[in-house]
């Protein structure tokens, strides 16, 4: 018999940015963060794990090529997900069948191009983690599965939960109080859409692992981040959510993307992860939030030159409608998407810009706040 079990997993953009790990084993970070879940309608890892007396090895594939399952990280997690169902085995003497012995087949698809540029870790390894408790039956909350999904990638923790997520940094040395937990649900504010601007990049950025490693090493402006400016701010910005304060929640994700591609700048040897298309995005939501007389829109970036720019749904026109030049021949990944929104380029807007960005982006992809993990079938 093959036992399995298949979930999908989302992706998630941080608004307050992890950088930095106190534990570089358990991905324990130096601060809090948060990010939005986004939909899985446009974004998701779809993965089946299954166990069977048949399999000879435990095996991993992505996106059809097989990977290789000795890394330290994937170790972690096969041993303390079999962990956890021995111990079920072992409470429900005999009457479970023993899944922990056997091998274990993870087949992991993203429906997205790997070439988009976007980091897919964190919906893979949290589909991974959900995938497996699934097959293996486990009791344990999202929350207890959030620290299984931290040590394959500390972001990964977030894509465990739908809506607004906080992964708190916790104390502990073993890693156990250092989890995700939701801030609210999707339903608690559902028009919040984001805006992906996937920009081609000649080669490839420092990893994320690694830079991190090199800010907390080199930079001294990292040190006056993490004491003196994260706590507050993840304060303020869950509270923002709460409130529904787009405002609020937009002026701290731009500042917090600002300070933590500069504690990357004030590294040495310096990372740099925006490029010219980049700040032409920062530029045009300035210009946007000028325009509309209010702030309407908000640009953050992860380890990479791509934007992603929140906005409210009734918002729409007045954040995309100056996209539109940048948005023509483009091959858009989401063509239907695309087909409503109206010539809106007013002459307020710097042409410049848009120049820029016309050149240097590859596709948008419009998506918005999405649901957790999900299941979708179980034999
Ligand atoms: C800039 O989660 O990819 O996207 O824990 O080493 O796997 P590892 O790092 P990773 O780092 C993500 C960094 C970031 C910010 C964020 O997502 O919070």
């Amino acid at each position: 018999a093959i036992y399995k079990a298949t979930v999908t997993a989302p992706v998630n953009i941080a608004t307050l940015k992890y950088w930095g790990k106190r534990d570089v084993a358990l991905n324990l970070p130096t601060n809090s963060s948060i990010s939005v879940t986004l939909s899985q309608n446009d974004l998701r890892t779809t993965t089946t794990a299954s166990a069977s007396l048949l399999y000879t090895e435990d095996e991993l594939y992505l996106n059809g090529s097989k990977e290789d399952v000795s890394s330290k990280r994937i170790q972690t997690l096969f041993r303390e997900l079999r962990a956890l169902r021995k111990a079920e085995e072992d409470k429900q003497t005999g009457s479970l069948v023993p899944l922990s012995k056997y091998y274990l087949r993870i087949v992991s698809e993203n429906n997205f191009p790997t070439a988009a540029g976007l980091a897919s870790s964190a919906a893979g390894f949290a589909a991974l983690v959900k995938a497996v408790a699934e097959l293996y039956q486990l009791p344990q909350s999202n929350e207890e599965l959030s620290i299984l999904a931290r040590q394959g990638s500390g972001s990964a923790c977030r894509s465990l939960f739908g809506g607004y997520v906080a992964w708190e940094m916790g104390s502990k040395a073993d890693g156990s109080d250092s989890k995700a937990v939701q801030i609210a649900p999707y339903e608690h504010w559902p028009e919040m859409k984001a805006a992906i601007l996937v920009v081609s990049a000649e080669r490839k950025d420092t990893p994320s692992t690694s830079g991190m490693q090199l800010t907390v090493k080199t930079s001294s402006l990292f040190k006056e981040r993490v004491n003196s400016v994260v706590p507050q701010r993840f304060e303020q910005m869950k509270k923002s959510i709460l409130e529904k304060d787009f405002e609020t929640f937009a002026h701290l994700t731009m500042a917090d993307s600002n300070q933590f591609h500069a504690t990357c700048l004030d590294s040495y040897p310096p990372i740099f992860y925006l490029n010219d298309v980049s700040r032409a995005a920062i530029r045009l939501v300035e210009d946007i939030n000028k325009v509309a007389g209010e702030v309407v829109a908000a640009y953050t970036f992860d380890a990479g030159p791509n934007a992603v720019i929140y906005y409210l749904a009734q918002n729409e026109q007045l954040v995309l409608g100056p996209l539109r030049a940048a948005l023509k021949n483009l091959p858009a990944w989401k063509e239907e998407s695309h087909s409503h929104i109206q010539e809106l380029m007013s002459d307020d807007f710097d042409k410049r810009w848009v120049n820029t960005l016309h050149s240097g982006i590859e596709r948008i992809i419009l998506t918005g706040v999405g649901q957790g993990p999900q299941l979708s079938t179980n034999s």
